[in-house]
């Protein structure tokens, strides 16, 4: 075994896992695309003051998980990996002037988030999330369409059978009350409670309700609901994203509990599972409104929502359920040649058919025909290329490993042979669109 390992809690995506992945970022940019969320990026890294002020500075993804960079002797700056996209695409929308733009903006982002929590399967220290935001825009209709693209995600996707989460955490004119409703549930316990959880009584009572441990789950069980104290607004809002919601069919179960883990959350949240299977560590994915955000970053006042769904638990639930889409990659032919020598030559025929768009391997392997066309076979090729005497006039053997056929053509028509028989042949994937 050699000592030099990726690091904990990370993992290589070899090419046939590249591709799942691969696979999942076409659908969002699809969906992206045809819903109106147009891509970006963020830098990887930015000041931890964006994460602090944004998510919240008790929070287990700010107190624990957060990837400080060590500070460098000559600047004054404090890095830190981001964790989530969220923060980052608003200190951008501030930084860059977009509530000049028509509002909402409408943003796409995909790649690697870290957080250093304890691995374990679906939990990674770098992770791929597909998020979407729309800053500018109160709702409640935008609140049920974004719900409904992150379901419709899941499902072009092909992992059937997603559960919605949905829940309303008021907003900071109901929320103060709450959460002295909560305090008092769970104060006579408190010396009962882990370290942790009486620290967050004080400090952030409603982070109790997504506790892991056992005996905060039985006793929040029986906490009283937000849903209870909401206020007017928040009741109104709560009601029109499930009038929309029921309006374009999209079926979700109400949770109580479900608070998600940053601070920035404000009316609606909701969360994705897997049917039957709930609990922090399996969620494919999350959101919610953030009106108060933009404000806590230094905007002037301006609604937010949105969503981060986790592909790397995505690409684990199609596993599991034998769905994960086929790797791809063969090559539509192979130029195998009578002449082993002769690399020069089957390099040079399948260069030409790459430069007319075609997926076309040359065996580089000084070795016999014979062998070359079981490496051909091997590579799942469709076609092989062969190349011997009848070059000097102009032509080549055509063979079709699946059927078994073969037919002479000639080297021009080539590149417009093998189109057309890989159009019958249905083989579509292995050539580039
Ligand atoms: P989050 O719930 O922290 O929300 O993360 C969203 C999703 O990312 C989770 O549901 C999960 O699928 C995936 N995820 C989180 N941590 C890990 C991990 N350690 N390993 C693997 N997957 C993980 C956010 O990040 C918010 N920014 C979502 C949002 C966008 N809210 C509004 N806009």
């Amino acid at each position: 075994m050699p000592d030099l390992r990726a690091p904990r809690g990370t993992r290589d995506l070899l090419p046939s896992e590249r591709a799942v992945l691969g696979h999942l970022e076409r659908v969002a940019r699809d969906l992206a695309g045809r819903y109106g969320y147009r891509e970006m990026e963020t830098p990887l890294f930015e000041q931890v003051s964006v994460f602090e002020r944004g998510i919240g500075e008790i929070t287990d993804v700010v107190e624990k998980e957060l990837f400080r960079l060590a500070p460098r002797t000559d600047e004054g700056d404090v890095y830190a990996l981001r964790p989530e996209a969220t923060a980052g695409i608003v200190r951008a929308y501030l930084q860059h002037g977009l509530q000049t733009l028509p509002q909402p903006v409408k943003v796409s982002l995909l790649g690697p988030m870290f957080r250093h929590d304890r691995p374990q399967a679906g939990r990674y220290r770098q992770f791929w999330q597909w998020d979407v935001e729309a800053i500018g825009d109160p709702g409640p209709a935008l609140d049920a369409e974004i719900v409904e693209l992150g379901a419709r995600f899941y499902r072009d996707a092909g992992l059937g059978d997603v559960e919605i989460l949905l829940n309303s955490i008021g907003d900071p004119s109901c929320r103060p009350a709450y959460i002295e409703a909560l305090r008092a549930h769970f104060r006579p316990h408190a010396d009962r409670l882990p370290p942790v959880e009486r620290a967050r009584l004080e400090t952030n009572p409603l982070r109790l309700l997504d506790s892991k441990d056992p005996r905060m789950i039985e006793l929040s069980a029986a906490a009283p609901s937000i849903v209870d104290h909401l206020c007017a607004e928040c009741a109104a809002h709560f009601r029109a994203v499930r009038v929309h919601l029921d309006e374009l069919g999209i079926a979700y179960r109400l949770d109580i509990r479900l608070v998600r883990g940053l601070d920035y959350y404000t009316r609606t949240t909701f969360e994705f599972y897997r049917r039957g299977e709930s609990g922090q560590q399996q969620a494919l994915g999350g959101g919610g409104r953030y009106d108060g955000l933009v404000q806590l970053l230094g905007g002037k006042p301006t609604p937010g929502i949105g969503f981060a769904l986790g592909l790397d638990r995505v690409m684990l639930a199609l596993e599991q359920a034998g769905a994960t889409p086929a790797g791809g990659g063969e090559p539509l032919a192979v130029v195998v040649g009578a002449d082993p020598a002769a690399t020069a030559l089957r390099l040079r025929i399948a260069t030409g058919l790459r430069a007319e768009g075609l997926a076309a391997r040359a065996d580089l392997g000084v070795r016999k025909l014979g062998r070359q066309l079981e490496g051909a076979a091997r590579d799942g090729a469709h076609f092989a290329v062969i190349v011997g005497d009848e070059l000097a006039s102009g032509d080549v053997q055509l063979r079709d490993l699946e059927a078994g056929t073969q037919r002479t053509v000639r080297l021009d028509d080539l590149a417009r042979e093998l189109r057309r028989a890989a159009a019958s042949h249905h083989h579509g994937t292995a050539e580039r669109g």
